[in-house]
């Protein structure tokens, strides 16, 4: 049997008095590439965030890699949804990849050896070697998700978490991101929070539904209607 990445049983999650997830549960094999989808405000950077261990539920059990989301989290990559952040401020491309092995840095914050050479490999892997002096505010939007791509890949993580990548670049950037998690499918565990669902279902193995419930599919069960916003349980089970 395969080892699991995520296992998620009966979790339940409130802002205040919102239910914003309910009776969510998920198992998800290492190595499975699953997409997540559903209406906006439906709770699914929520549920990234329970798996990160940002946000603990109110109810219910999270394990990833049979532990508690916190003590996991040095085998996380994250990739979070649009960044909003001062253009101005001086910080090379660099410098944005190297925070990727933040947590691996000693107490006295000195990076670990090879630090360097580590990132400009994760820059090289998303195409954006070039850019590693450049500053970080002067990226195209589909320069910026390739480069915090590489932060999250800078770790080697088991598992990676990406809130809408793709939400806002061109068809360019859009198929290298593709061409990437494609790059990592099979070894690196992928979720990756998506409204692309046309291209999506050619490559991920599974699909999860999340309007507060959360409801798994395979990629025949994707209705059209998805697409118009209308969703609904499968129909072809
Ligand atoms: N920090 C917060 N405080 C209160 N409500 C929040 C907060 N963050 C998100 N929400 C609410 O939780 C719901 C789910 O949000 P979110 O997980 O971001 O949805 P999605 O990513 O599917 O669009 C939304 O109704 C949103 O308004
Ligand atoms: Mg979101």
């Amino acid at each position: 049997m395969k080892p699991l990445a995520i296992d998620v049983e009966a979790v339940g999650f409130n802002y205040g008095d919102a239910p914003i997830l309910e009776n969510v549960s998920l198992r998800v094999d290492e190595g499975e590439f699953l997409a997540i989808f559903g209406p906006n405000g439906g709770g699914k950077t929520t549920l990234l965030k329970v798996l990160l261990g940002f946000i603990k539920p109110d109810r219910g059990r999270v394990e990833i890699f049979g532990k508690p989301p916190s003590a996991a989290r040095r085998h996380i990559g994250y990739v979070p949804q649009i960044l909003r952040f001062d253009r101005q401020f001086p910080i090379s491309v660099l410098e944005i990849v190297l925070m990727g092995c933040l947590a691996e840095t000693t107490r006295w914050g000195v990076f670990p050896r090879g630090y360097k050479k580590r990132a400009q490999e994760a820059l090289a892997l998303v195409g954006m070697e070039e850019f590693a002096s450049q500053s970080f505010g002067t990226l195209s939007g589909g320069q910026l998700q390739r480069v915090l791509l590489a932060r999250a890949l800078m770790g080697n993580p088991r598992l990676l978490l990406l809130d809408e990548p793709i939400a806002s670049v061109d068809q360019a950037a859009k198929e290298e991101i593709y061409r990437i998690l494609l790059l990592l499918k099979g070894k690196t565990t992928i979720i990756m929070v998506t409204h692309d669902l046309q291209n999506i279902l050619k490559k991920c193995d599974r699909l999860l539904c999340v309007q507060r419930c959360a409801t798994l599919m395979q990629p025949e069960q994707i209705c059209e209607h998805f697409a118009l916003g209308l969703y609904h349980i499968p129909l072809v089970r």
